[in-house]
């Protein structure tokens, strides 16, 4: 999947701008508040309906519009052409694939694969469960259409269940269990097979970078899995009562990076932090690419900020082997380094909102 041509409007300071990238690398060079991030954010939208900068999507529209439109002709894995658009006014949300209109996001998340790194992404290892269960989640997702459909319905069956909790109705409760551990049990069975897949892949990946012996991934279920899921809800269930939510299930789930069977977010350095994580979430592209040859964007916001010279060269390097189109952005042309090696790469620059190919 690559972007043929990108059209923008009213995102940020960009008015309104259309480019033709390259399907391999480009690379958007411009000084500080020239917009380079609302550009990586207008095509994080398009895929993901949502901004990574701010939870609500008002303050992304352009001051003195009143909603933004973002769309895309693409061209897809299985060599068709795809035009993928959606508009936002901060209220209501509009998608439209090949001028139809269509009521989920995911309809979009499929047709255009997204895998962004900005400084917040560094975040993965030490925040809270919930990102890693969501990075999980987005691999299992793209790898597997079958399991959004039995995601959807586990997320009903916990909250019909939540909700039951709150009001103490029992007998409906244990309605609720049967649906919680048939579905809660097929999620965590596809977040293991997935994590067995995308083990050796980012191995292979993070051996290009750091020379780290003993990584390994684990999958925490979210229950004590020496017991039956439905075991530990009955177990459970006294307490789920008094608090009013469902305390163990996939909900909970999350994966460890261990090296050497310790946590590495325990020891390891800031920098080999920021590698491991740069290098799962490569990974997740490369297993798509190696799979379904459906390899998606990826997006690397503040390119200089976070990597050294000699990693921003490595990762430069192995984006340009990938088969896959890659946004990245740095202030200084010279912070993506000597780039004769680079192939088919596509540079622009930004200021006050206006996009030009270089
Ligand atoms: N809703 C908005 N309408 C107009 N301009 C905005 C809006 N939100 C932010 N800006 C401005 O857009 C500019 C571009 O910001 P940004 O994309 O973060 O720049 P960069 O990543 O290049 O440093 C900034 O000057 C910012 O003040
Ligand atoms: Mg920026």
């Amino acid at each position: 999947m690559s972007l043929l041509k990108l059209d923008i409007y009213a995102v940020r300071n960009i008015q309104q701008e259309s480019i033709i990238p390259s399907p391999a690398i480009n690379l958007i060079v411009g000084k500080n508040a020239s917009g380079k991030s609302a550009l990586i954010e207008a095509i994080f939208i398009l895929g993901r309906a949502k901004s990574f900068r701010s939870s609500t999507i008002k303050p992304v529209i352009n001051f003195v519009q009143s909603h933004l439109i973002v769309s895309a002709q693409t061209l897809q894995a299985n060599g068709s052409q795809m035009h993928l658009g959606i508009q936002l006014d901060g209220k209501n949300i509009e998608i439209h694939i090949n001028q139809q209109l269509k009521q989920r996001r995911s309809d979009l998340a499929y047709a255009l694969p997204l895998q962004l790194i900005h400084p917040k992404s560094y975040e993965l290892l030490d925040a809270g469960s919930q990102m890693r269960r969501e990075f999980l989640d987005w691999g299992v997702f793209n790898n597997d259409e079958n399991f959004l459909p039995v995601w959807r319905r586990f997320k009903k069956a916990l909250s019909q269940r939540n909700a039951l909790l709150k009001t103490r109705r029992l007998e409906q409760i244990n309605v609720w269990d049967k649906e919680l551990v048939y579905y809660g049990t097929i999620v965590d069975c596809y977040r293991q097979q997935y994590l067995e897949k995308f083990k050796p892949v980012f191995i292979k990946i993070i051996g290009r970078f750091l020379a780290l012996d003993g990584i390994d991934l684990k999958l925490v279920s979210g229950w004590d899995t020496a017991k039956e899921f439905s075991h530990v809800l009955t177990e459970d269930q006294d307490r789920d009562l008094r608090y009013g939510f469902t305390h163990s299930g996939p909900h909970r789930g999350d994966f460890q990076l261990l090296v050497n069977n310790r946590l590495a977010k325990d020891f390891v350095s800031r920098g080999q932090l920021k590698l491991l994580v740069m290098s799962l979430k490569l990974a997740q592209v490369q297993l798509l690419v190696n799979e379904q040859s459906q390899a998606g964007c990826i997006l690397i916001d503040d390119f200089a900020a976070e990597l050294d010279v000699i990693n921003r060269a490595k990762l430069l390097r192995y984006l340009s082997e990938m088969d896959c189109q890659v946004f990245i952005t740095a202030t200084e042309a010279i912070d993506f380094g000597d780039l004769s090696q680079i192939k088919n790469y596509k540079m622009f620059h930004v200021e006050q909102g206006s996009i030009k190919p270089v």
